[in-house]
């Protein structure tokens, strides 16, 4: 565990926000817990490692928060739910991050029980989150929701097709969502570039060396989250 002592600092007055992000054991997730609470903001997280969890809890500590979550139960995402919501309130900005990819093979050859674990994470479990947090934050017309796209949401390439048919999915499932809200409001598909992480690896294998790390990306991609606002409501956006 990284030391945490420079990890929460003071914003001006008014300027801190609660900031819930799916997927936060590894990769871009875990990157800006470290980001958002190096710059003083509220970090409410989940993933699946109950290790990880325990270890960013222990690190972090109140007023951040850590739970082992798998988003795609809609009944342990709703369990969450209703306690994040009463220990915090509504999130200000939130980050639809987990996701999983197929191993690389023809869609032909890609098990069923695999097609179905990316279908359940990277679509229905973006809704799940949607479906327990965003009443909340309708309810009072605030707050921003990202819901993380890829290049291959807007563009294709051989062996990966089930997970563009979920980022595909995310962008019009987003845009869709979009039209729904209220004004004040915004929610966006976001495609975050190119990164060195477990997840890149497992599409790229060692060339996923030549790209930026996680927490590289996360000192650009952070300020950029922190500037979506209402007026990019249903603009597909990408980290730059
Ligand atoms: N890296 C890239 O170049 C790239 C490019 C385009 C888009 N993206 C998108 O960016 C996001 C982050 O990707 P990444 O590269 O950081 O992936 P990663 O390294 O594989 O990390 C994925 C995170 O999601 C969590 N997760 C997976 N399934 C989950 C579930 N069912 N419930 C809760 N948490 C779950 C994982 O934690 P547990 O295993 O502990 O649950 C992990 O913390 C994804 O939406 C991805 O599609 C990444």
């Amino acid at each position: 565990m990284a030391d945490n002592s420079l990890k929460t600092s003071n914003p001006a007055a008014g300027q801190a926000r609660r900031v819930l992000i799916t997927g936060v054991t590894r990769g871009l997730g875990r990157a800006m817990v470290d980001e958002f609470a190096r710059l003083g903001h509220v970090v409410i997280g989940c993933g699946r490692s109950a290790k990880i969890i325990g270890e960013l809890q222990a690190g972090f500590g109140a007023p951040h928060r850590f739970d082992v979550v798998d988003v795609a139960s809609d009944t342990e995402v709703q369990a969450w739910a209703a306690e994040v919501l009463t220990s915090h309130g509504g999130p200000e900005l939130l980050l639809n991050n987990a996701a999983t990819i197929n191993r690389n093979a023809a869609l032909w050859r890609v098990p069923a029980a695999e097609f179905d674990a990316v279908i359940d994470v990277n679509i229905k479990g973006v809704a799940n989150v949607i479906r327990h947090f965003l009443p909340a934050m309708v309810k009072v017309e605030r707050g921003i929701v990202v819901n993380f796209s890829s290049g291959w949401g807007r563009a294709t390439d051989a062996e990966v097709a089930p997970y563009c048919a979920t980022k595909w999915a995310i962008e019009g499932m987003t845009r869709a969502l979009a039209q729904e809200l209220p004004r004040g409001m915004a929610a966006v598909p976001l495609n975050p570039g190119i990164i060195d992480t477990e997840m890149l690896r497992n599409a790229f294998g060692d060339a996923a060396g030549s790209y930026p790390s996680a927490q590289q990306w996360a000192k650009q991609a952070v300020p950029f989250l922190l500037r979506i606002g209402p007026k990019d409501n249903g603009r597909p956006l990408t980290v730059s």
